[in-house]
């Protein structure tokens, strides 16, 4: 299956797309991005992904993109590519100038976008589930805007890493628990969910918000409220979700098991329903 890119509406092989070097993105880390997956041949939820661009661009004052050429692009991609299990990365910076820091007057926005087969994680992990660690979220405060700025991110997951586990997980400074660094993260205690409320500090993920609509659908309680470690050390199940991971179960963080140290019932039956629905049905 072909792997490729587009870069402002023109469609080449990944491997031969370029960028300029003076793109704002690449200078300032001035850029959205968005990862969207299909399955079954479908891409899974993309009128939720757009929202969520259109509401990056907003919030960074770009000047605004339609809508719908941003859909054609990705669709168009899609369909060259033909891969029925794909992952798109869409990303989409300011524009390219001469370097300074003030916005450019006359900068056309850059669109760019890669399409490769995304095989989803190994299904060991999801089986056996993942350990992690917690670190200090030393991000900046508008982790709601879905932009390039990743540094934080790619710092802590190396981190995990080297420390023979799958991810970090970002504590506030004051002890409260915010998200993983590509996934948001719910407990589970006596059959409740928790997970962090939408605010300045953790992305809005749509994934997170699939697992809400599953549970208001089949009955699961859950509640948005903050939490610290020591709740989240004392949880019946952990689990992260996200448009790469689906739902993956969290057996073990800092060294600690969680519940039994196996991935837990709740987990596994929100996975079971996010794939499903993905594959048959439209996005809730
Ligand atoms: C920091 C962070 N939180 C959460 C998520 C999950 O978001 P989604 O479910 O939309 O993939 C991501 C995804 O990239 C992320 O980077």
């Amino acid at each position: 299956m072909p792997e490729l890119a587009l870069v402002n509406g023109k469609i080449v092989p990944l491997d031969q797309a370029r960028v300029p070097i003076e793109d704002r993105g690449y200078q300032f880390g001035d850029a959205i991005y968005d990862v969207i997956d299909s399955y079954a041949g479908k891409l899974f939820c993309l009128d939720l992904h757009l929202d969520r661009m259109e509401r990056s661009m907003k919030a960074l004052s770009f000047p605004p993109i339609p809508r719908e050429k941003i859909r054609g692009y990705i669709v168009e991609l899609f369909e060259k590519a033909g891969i029925a299990k794909a992952g798109i990365y869409v990303q989409i910076s300011r524009g390219v100038a001469p370097r300074n820091h003030g916005f450019p007057r006359d900068a056309q926005p850059q669109i760019i976008m890669t399409i490769r087969s995304s095989s989803g994680l190994p299904l060991e992990l999801t089986e056996h589930g993942v350990k992690m660690i917690t670190v200090p979220d030393l991000r900046w405060g508008r982790c709601d805007i879905k932009t390039v700025q990743l540094l934080p991110n790619v710092l802590a997951k190396q981190q995990a890493l080297n420390a023979g586990a799958f991810d970090a997980i970002f504590i506030a400074e004051d002890g409260v628990v915010r998200e993983a660094t590509s996934s948001n993260l719910f407990i589970a205690k006596n059959g409740v969910l928790f997970t962090h409320p939408l605010t300045q500090n953790i992305l809005p993920g749509i994934s997170r918000r699939m697992v809400l609509a599953m549970c208001e659908e089949s009955g699961i309680e859950i509640v948005e409220s903050f939490f610290d470690v020591g709740r989240m050390l004392d949880a019946d199940e952990v689990f992260v979700t996200g448009t790469i991971t689906d739902i993956l179960g969290v057996v073990e963080i800092d060294g600690k098991p969680i519940g039994e140290g196996t991935v837990g019932p709740i987990c596994r039956r929100l996975n079971r329903s996010l794939v499903e629905r993905a594959e048959n049905s439209p996005c809730p």
